[in-house]
């Protein structure tokens, strides 16, 4: 049954059934897929799986760059599973779009035709192996901190699959702070790499959370839903609060002069992010868009045989 539109005004059973979803939402239960749902909170979730699962997918390639130059095979093998870990994040969440109606292959197809977005931070380069380090420390450590609380979002499949995505997502915070004492414990010039890699990767970790809560359209509405359940700027500062007393026991700087505890709140406060910057990366012109687009897209046309032949497969079975 569809939503009611302001064209059409609900019918009495739209009526009851929204009740009920109200209900189930103000109780913290799970919507579940066999539940009735208004359109706009189908639509929302869609829109939210469907761009954190175009970002795990997007998001090997950065790391995925180093594969082949891992400094020993103990870091290969450890990277390998990290980017394969990070594939299969990607699947879980396309089947948690797909329990909403979404279908998977027109999701990728919006992503390469940057209908839909994917995370900001995935447009930067890693220039370095200490970019896998700090990659592992901040930014896996952002999306724990973000993804943590979506443990407990009220559309079930959504919610469950964070919860195995989030024990990994751990192991890869602690790999990459495991990688990155190892390299502070090193020469004078992986010392220098690392603090190179944490002076370019520190703001951008901070503009995953998304825009301030004042300039955050979606905010609002899906904190209603128990979608989200805490605000981007609250996440934000959770995480710099996580975050430097691990910078100091590595010996970091990190890139802020202002960045200074306040003893009244016991929180940190931090100098003003670039959000001109963040709007560039979101408008396609950050410095690895196209590459990360262009990539995408022929991993998709040239590996079209793998999906027609899967397809064939699965329908053969079902019949
Ligand atoms: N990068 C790209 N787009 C972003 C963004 C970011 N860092 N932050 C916000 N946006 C987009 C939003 O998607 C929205 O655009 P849309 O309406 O066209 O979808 C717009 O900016 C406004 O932002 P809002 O704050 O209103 O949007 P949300 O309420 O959806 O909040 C969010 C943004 C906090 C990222 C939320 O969607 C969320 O928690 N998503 C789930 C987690 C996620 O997607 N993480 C991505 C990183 S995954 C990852 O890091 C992989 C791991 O291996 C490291």
């Amino acid at each position: 049954m569809s939503a009611p539109t302001l064209d059409r005004p609900a019918a009495p059973d739209e009526v009851a059934l929204q009740a009920q979803f109200d209900a189930t939402i103000a109780a913290d239960h799970r919507i579940e897929p066999r539940d009735w749902m208004p359109e706009a909170y189908r639509k929302g979730l869609i829109r939210q799986i469907a761009q954190h699962a175009h970002s795990e997918i997007i998001g090997m390639q950065p790391e995925g760059d180093w594969l082949l130059a891992a400094p020993s095979l103990r870091r290969k093998a450890i990277l390998l599973a990290k980017v394969q870990d990070e594939a299969g994040h990607g699947m879980y969440l396309y089947s948690a779009a797909e329990t909403l109606g979404a279908d998977r292959a027109d999701l990728t197809d919006k992503l390469i035709e940057r209908k839909q977005k994917y995370s900001s931070i995935f447009n930067y380069p890693t220039q370095t192996y200490a970019d896998v380090g700090v990659i592992g420390w901040l930014v896996d450590g952002a999306a724990i901190c973000n993804q943590v609380p979506l443990c407990r979002s009220s559309y079930g499949p959504y919610a469950r699959a964070m919860i195995r995505v989030c024990k990994e997502e751990s192991f890869h915070q602690r790999q990459g702070f495991e990688l990155l004492m190892t390299m502070m414990g090193g020469t004078g010039a992986q010392r220098a790499m690392v603090q190179d890699a944490v002076d370019r990767w520190w703001w951008p970790s901070l503009m995953m959370f998304g825009p301030p809560d004042d300039d955050s359209p979606n905010s609002a509405q899906s904190m209603k839903w128990g979608v989200k359940r805490h605000s981007n700027d609250e996440l934000r500062q959770r995480f710099v609060d996580m975050t430097v007393p691990q910078a100091a026991v590595l010996g970091v700087t990190l890139p802020d002069p202002e960045l200074a505890l306040d003893p009244e709140t016991g929180r940190y406060r931090f100098g003003a992010i670039d959000w001109d910057e963040f709007k560039q990366v979101l408008a396609g012109k950050g410095p690895c868009n196209d590459e990360r687009i262009a990539r995408r897209r022929a991993a998709r046309d040239d590996n079209a045989w793998v999906t027609e032949a899967a397809t064939a497969y699965a329908d053969k079975h079902a019949s």
